[in-house]
């Protein structure tokens, strides 16, 4: 299987592609979204993070604002640069010549029915590729996407998880094409706290990667422990990496119709699970909720330490 990481680099983002890669997923691209910060730094963040993986994967940027509304941000989670604000020096390497959605499109027919992508920022990118080439919902194989809620607890709004809710007119069109989906929402991955003790392992690392991980996650170690009263870090997005690397990770799970709200005010943005059935949709999602912690936190500590 062949993968497209589709982000918004981000802290959880960067967890997320150290373990993809170290893990031996085979990436054959990383396309960047607007989302935790503005395009021009996330696509900074992948470019970097390539350089201190060693790994030559192109990065293609996309889409630096969502379809319809204004853009959001995360810069109080992940600092105003998406990387804790920890003036990392530039990357040598520029991004690729083609747009992200053009390239998401072009894997897609070259590798029809061997293409996956996770999907950990807001879904800008991929929905406009579905929007330019319908034919993509037959060829690509799954999405994983980190996104959306299990139960309405949001993270940025009320009912909001902030890849959704930044932009939900694009997560309505990734919902309603077809292309099977394996979600990983918000509260599966508070279940899922990287415990404060992993740390050590990655202190005692002398590598350059582990070391500016360290650096840039310090902010998000703060989040965890104000917003939820834990010692440890919540990757969100490594989660949904976790679950494309060995899918049995995922220890309980349900197959139904998810539906994404994007009227309203209270609810815009709500991943409408339902576990009832009273839609009578197809199912469209294969909703992940909860994963095995230890198997997830092993995997992480191995690739960032490594
Ligand atoms: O809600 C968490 C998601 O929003 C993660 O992907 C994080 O990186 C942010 O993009
Ligand atoms: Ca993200």
């Amino acid at each position: 299987m062949k993968w497209i990481i589709d982000t918004d680099p981000g802290i959880d983002d960067a967890a997320a592609i150290i373990t993809a890669i170290r893990s031996g997923l085979d990436v054959i691209a990383i396309t960047t979204v607007h989302g935790n910060t503005p395009l021009k730094f996330t696509t900074r963040n992948a470019l970097l993070l390539t350089e201190l993986l060693d790994v030559s994967t192109p990065v293609y940027a996309g889409t630096e604002r969502p379809l319809l509304q204004r853009p959001l941000d995360a810069a109080q989670v992940h600092g105003s640069d998406g990387f804790g604000d920890a003036n990392l020096p530039a990357p040598r390497r520029q991004p690729e010549p083609v747009h992200a959605v053009d390239r998401i499109i072009e894997a897609a027919h070259q590798h029809s029915g061997q293409l996956s992508i996770l999907a950990i920022g807001p879904l800008t990118n991929v929905a406009l590729a579905i929007a330019k080439d319908r034919s993509i919902t037959a060829k690509v194989s799954r999405l994983v996407i980190m996104g959306g809620t299990s139960h309405a607890q949001g993270n940025t709004s009320i009912v909001g998880e902030f890849n959704v809710l930044a932009d939900p007119e694009a997560a309505a069109i990734v919902f309603e094409s077809g292309i099977p989906i394996t979600l990983v929402p918000w509260e599966t991955t508070t279940k899922a706290v990287i415990p404060a003790a992993a740390f050590a392992a990655i202190r005692s690392s002398s590598s350059r990667l582990a070391q500016t991980f360290l650096t840039i996650s310090e902010p998000l170690c703060e989040t965890t422990r104000r917003f939820l009263g834990m010692e440890g870090i919540v990757l969100c997005d490594l989660v949904a990496a976790g679950v494309a690397i060995d899918p049995a990770m995922v220890t309980e799970q349900v197959h139904t119709y998810v539906g994404v709200e994007t009227a309203g005010t209270l609810a815009r943005g709500l991943t409408a699970v339902d576990y009832a059935r009273h839609s009578g949709r197809q199912p469209n999602a294969t909703v992940c909720l909860d994963v095995d912690r230890d198997k997830l936190t092993a995997l992480f500590v191995q690739a960032v330490s490594a």
